[in-house]
């Protein structure tokens, strides 16, 4: 069976970009694939959170994951922070990363410029870090979201440099995977870039987000004047909206909206306040599912540790595997 693999980083609440771009591939792959999906918490120490704030960042983000139907029973769902071979594996394929290709990637450049004053080696080494979490598993399929396109092309480069050094065909090259064929962008509210966890104020929705503040944040989305010839094509403002739209509304509904907005009737209004209440409606369920995980720390605990046990047979094959093509099997024990 093949097998699947993917986390994300605790450092905020889930939002919609989350959701759509991650989280529901996660989903839609369960039944069929051996899975495993983790909260990357090694990979926040870049940005050097509080101890408090992270251990309840990672908390969260497993109450979230649960909520939003990862399910135990089908999935290995754990910390990565308590799988130690994860870092052997990322020590050990240390040396076949090149500083070179590590500073060319665009997550590290883009981190440097908005971050001057920490440029750490973590943030350098973040796509090794990330290749071990994939190979640890030996997993072919990980479900992300377009930005980690990147991320995983190093990781085949390190998966195939691995296997051409030792001779052998141990690792796959694992592929990023969307059920929709393209990975998917899901964009911010204010008018630019992709939704995420740490841009400005109001550019994201997350799925614990109050009605009232679904509401009154779509209100403020960015718009544009409206259209004065038929069929024109859309700034981008507007087609964010019709994106968003595209994740959580009905199909006559988004047919409605383009027949006005390409007959030049189109008022946004309305438009927004339709949106609105089909994120509402969208993430309901999902936000009550989280307030009843949080409260329930036990469940919390047993799901987690039943989690690391099982990653960690797993990825103790692997480590065994490594080492002993690398030369590191120990003699005297
Ligand atoms: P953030 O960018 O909010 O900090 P992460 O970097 O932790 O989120 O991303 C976790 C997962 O969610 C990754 O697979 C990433 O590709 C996906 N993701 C994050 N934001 C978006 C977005 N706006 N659209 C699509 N996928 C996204
Ligand atoms: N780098 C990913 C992000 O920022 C999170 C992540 C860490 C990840 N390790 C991974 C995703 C392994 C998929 C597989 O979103």
């Amino acid at each position: 069976m093949e097998k699947v693999l993917s986390g994300i980083r605790p450092t905020g609440y889930l939002h919609l970009g989350n959701y759509f771009g991650a989280v529901k591939n996660f989903l839609a792959l369960q039944d069929n694939h051996e899975c495993f999906f983790f909260v990357a918490n090694l990979h926040a120490l870049t940005t050097h959170p509080d101890p408090l704030s992270l251990s309840s960042s990672v908390k969260s983000v497993l109450a979230e994951y649960l909520a939003c139907g990862l399910d135990p029973e089908k999935s290995t769902i754990y910390i990565q922070s308590d799988v130690p071979e994860i870092s052997e594996l990322y020590t050990l394929l240390n040396s076949l990363a090149y500083k070179g290709e590590l500073e060319k990637c665009t997550s590290f450049k883009e981190k440097i410029r908005k971050h001057e004053e920490n440029i750490n080696a973590g943030l350098l080494t973040y796509p090794v870090l990330m290749a071990a979490d994939i190979l640890i598993h030996r997993a072919h399929k990980v479900p992300v979201g377009k930005d980690q396109e990147q991320h995983l092309e190093m990781t085949r480069n390190f998966a195939v440099r691995f296997n051409h050094r030792y001779g052998v065909d141990f690792f796959p090259e694992p592929q990023a995977f969307n059920f929709s064929q393209q990975l998917v962008k899901v964009p911010g509210l204010d008018g630019s870039g992709k939704m995420g966890k740490s841009e400005a104020e109001g550019n994201a929705l997350f799925l614990r987000e109050s009605n009232e503040s679904i509401i009154n944040k779509i209100k403020k989305a960015k718009t544009a004047p409206s259209p004065t010839e038929p069929n024109s094509v859309k700034p981008i403002e507007i087609e964010n909206l019709f994106m968003l739209m595209g994740l959580v509304s009905s199909k006559e509904t988004i047919q409605y909206f383009e027949d006005k907005y390409n007959d030049c009737s189109i008022q946004y209004g309305p438009l927004k306040m339709q949106l609105a209440e089909d994120i509402v409606k969208f993430a309901l369920p999902i936000k009550e599912k989280i307030v009843d995980l949080e409260k329930n720390t036990d469940l919390l605990g047993k799901i987690a540790k039943l989690g690391a046990e099982k990653a960690r047979e797993s990825a103790n094959e692997t480590i065994k595997g490594v080492k002993n093509l690398m030369g590191l099997k120990s003699i005297w024990l």
